[in-house]
């Protein structure tokens, strides 16, 4: 179920005796094309962009327990969650959370594409305001996987999270969302909501040497390749073996 993230009018502010125009910019998400960026004539000169400052690894407001948000529905949330939105999709990210932004509350946003899901269906997640969460992980499986954080700018980590994940909590209308999901889904909710209790991917990995800078992943990816040719070899090797014994 996706968010609708209504378009607001724009109000005048007469500052230092000069009229300007302030607003948030009109999101429609049915308008947000795949790549993610909006197309410029939703951006017209009377629509302010809200690119909101993002906090970097050791700043304080990354390491606190966020506050519940108190009323979803109200108008400075939904401004928030636009001026997120705005943020994400300039960066860009697959997912925001609201401390990133300096904003100690319970709200995270998210947009999995079905390319970024790696063609998976069930991995695909819709875009998502996602207001005090509550996680809760179905079984004991992990599986590692590549995350960034734009937290943590030009960062890699292989961070092992729980595979099927069970979540709840409330959109920007106040109804409830209550999603069973897997694989990178899954893993951008665990990703987002950790924000919210202070924890940085790193802080879940078990193995530091998974923690690289992406300008080097051609590194990881050709060893994983040498890794599999050999792997297919041994395999080969086996069946001709195998055959030979008939
Ligand atoms: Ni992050």
């Amino acid at each position: 179920m996706a968010p609708r993230l209504s378009a607001r009018k724009a109000k005048d502010h007469t500052v230092g005796g000069k009229v300007e125009a302030h607003c948030h910019n009109m999101v429609n998400i049915e308008n947000v094309p795949p790549g993610g960026a909006l197309p410029p004539r939703h951006l017209g000169s009377y629509w302010r962009m809200a690119i909101l400052k993002i906090a970097r690894m050791g700043h304080p407001v990354l390491r606190r327990r966020a506050a519940d948000v108190a009323d979803p529905a109200a108008p400075e949330i939904q401004t928030l969650a636009d001026d997120m939105l705005q943020t994400m999709l300039d960066a860009p990210g697959t997912g925001l959370a609201a401390p990133q932004v300096h904003v100690p509350l319970r709200l995270v946003i998210f947009r999995v594409p079905l390319t970024e899901a790696e063609d998976l269906a069930g991995d695909e997640a819709p875009l998502t305001v996602l207001i005090n969460p509550l996680l809760e992980p179905l079984d004991d499986e992990m599986e590692a996987a590549w995350e960034g954080c734009l937290s943590l700018p030009g960062l890699r980590g292989l961070v092992p999270r729980h595979t099927h994940l069970r979540y709840r909590g409330v959109d920007l209308a106040g109804a409830s969302i209550d999603r069973t999901v897997e694989g990178f889904h899954a893993r951008v909710v665990q990703h987002e909501c950790d924000h919210l209790d202070g924890i940085l991917y790193p802080q879940r990995m078990t193995d530091l040497t998974g923690l690289i800078f992406e300008s080097e992943m051609r590194h990881r990816i050709a060893e994983a390749r040498a890794q599999e040719r050999e792997r297919l070899q041994a395999l080969q090797a086996q069946a001709a073996a195998a055959a030979a014994e008939i």
